[in-house]
């Protein structure tokens, strides 16, 4: 009766998905507790790779139960479109593989298309234009849909078709936009949740029995704790709880079930969208961590296509997240891209308005003003893509990792060195 947690530890990317993986293979129930679409992870099966944005990973596993939880905001449209993907993949999805909670929220045509409109203008935050922020606005404001509503396929379509039209004033007083097609989108939410109905399932309660009858449940984070809303860097956030409390108001279940917490990193920093990013690089050494795009694994966004933004390793930014989280393992995400470098940074500290810091400032606009205070050590030249124990790393690699766990108060437990499925550091 355990709750393993996975969570990112920076702005989202780290690779979570390689963790779920290797970590969840025991686990009866893999869960996703926030966001929506917005997230995206590639899997390769066989030689076809499938990009996840809604779905749990725990479809991949035999004899595991996938579920989105109540904190999560569903594209009943592009759900079907990502399980029609997955299943041309070979994957088996049906009733008795995949629950969506009833009282997640759906993400309405409406809610897409102010997302849009307000990245149009200098408000823009640089979203994923999924219409995130607008359901999670609905869901706050108490006038948004919940799951549950597809049950009655008429009825939700009439409220999918009066939501339109509301968000269609919307758009023509604040933006002056044409509406969206009301029909259109009523037809095919109404149609949509015809076929997601047997999917729907008062997940709370199977959850609590799954724990209460001594199951694993594997807790998939989806972005990471600096975009948190609460503890991100605020306003450049997403709008769920993708740090741990969100397991527990995402899923329903309490927080003594909870006995890991993995945090994901990688072995330098990346974001996307807008935002302060003390440690960003640019120029030759950006390009040399970002990649050209040229390989799945170069920094290169798989919901949205946009090229990251890449950095240092800031362990100022870890070591909060670590405290806030309670997490006691990190997983090393990457750590093969820094072989060759001659010298390796990380912010231990932050100079700031004419003092020193190892406190993350959570204002965005003091973050923004922030210096990083780096700690140099030596790189390593040795090929790490081989690797497969701590142990067998080169000793500058070795102090890499002793450093990180220095400066963030947490074990590098785990580690990946390269893009193939075992290419994994387990112990
Ligand atoms: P939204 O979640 O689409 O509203 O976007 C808000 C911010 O979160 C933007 O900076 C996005 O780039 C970022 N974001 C959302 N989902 C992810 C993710 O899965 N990985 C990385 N960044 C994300």
């Amino acid at each position: 009766m355990t709750i393993t947690v996975i969570l990112g530890a920076q702005w989202g990317d780290e690779g979570k998905g390689r963790f779920t993986d290797a970590l969840a293979h025991d686990a009866r129930i893999v869960a996703r507790f926030n966001g929506g679409d917005n997230a995206g992870h590639s899997i390769t099966i066989g030689d076809k790779v499938v990009k996840l944005h809604m779905l749990p990973s725990g479809l991949f596993r035999q004899g595991c139960l996938s579920v989105i939880g109540n904190g999560c905001v569903v594209n009943p449209r592009n759900l079907l479109h990502e399980m029609a993907d997955v299943r041309a993949a070979g994957v088996e999805i049906n009733p008795n593989r995949l629950k969506i909670s009833n009282s997640a929220h759906m993400i309405l045509p409406g809610h897409l298309a102010l997302d849009a409109a307000r990245e149009a203008t200098s408000a823009g935050l640089g979203t994923t234009k999924r219409g995130i922020g607008f359901a999670y606005m609905d869901k706050a404001k108490r006038s948004g849909i919940r799951a549950g509503a597809m049950a009655e396929p008429e009825r939700f379509a009439e409220s999918v078709y009066a939501h339109t039209v509301e968000v269609n004033k919307q758009l023509d007083r604040e933006y002056g936009l044409p509406g969206v097609d009301a029909t259109e989108a009523a037809g095919a939410y109404g149609a949509a949740s015809q076929i997601l109905k047997p999917y729907l399932a008062d997940t709370l309660t199977l959850l609590n029995d799954a724990l209460d009858d001594g199951q694993h449940v594997f807790a998939e984070g989806a972005q990471a704790t600096l975009l948190d809303i609460d503890f991100g860097t605020y306003p450049y956030v997403t709008s769920s709880s993708a740090s741990i409390g969100g397991v527990c108001t995402g899923l329903g279940v309490p927080p003594k079930f909870i006995t890991r917490t993995v945090g994901v990193t990688k072995a330098f920093t990346t974001r996307v969208g807008a935002g302060p990013f003390p440690t960003e690089l640019f120029g030759d050494m950006g390009t040399r961590l970002r990649g050209t795009g040229a390989n799945a694994w170069d920094e290169f966004g798989a919901t949205t296509g946009r090229a990251r933004r890449v950095g240092w390793l800031d362990a100022v930014v870890l070591r909060y997240v670590v405290r806030l989280n309670g997490i006691s393992e990190l997983a090393l995400t990457k750590l093969d891209i820094l072989t060759g470098l001659d010298e390796l940074k990380i912010a231990v500290g932050y100079k700031v308005d004419g003092g020193d810091t190892r406190a993350y400032p959570q204002d965005a606009e003091v973050l923004a003003r922030c210096e990083p205070i780096f700690q140099t050590l030596p790189g390593w030249h040795q090929d790490v893509r081989g690797v497969r124990t701590f142990a067998g790393l080169p000793a500058n690699c070795t102090a890499y990792l002793r450093a990180i766990e220095a400066a963030t108060g947490a074990l590098v437990t785990l580690a990946s060195v390269g893009a193939e499925r075992d290419q994994l550091i387990l112990s």
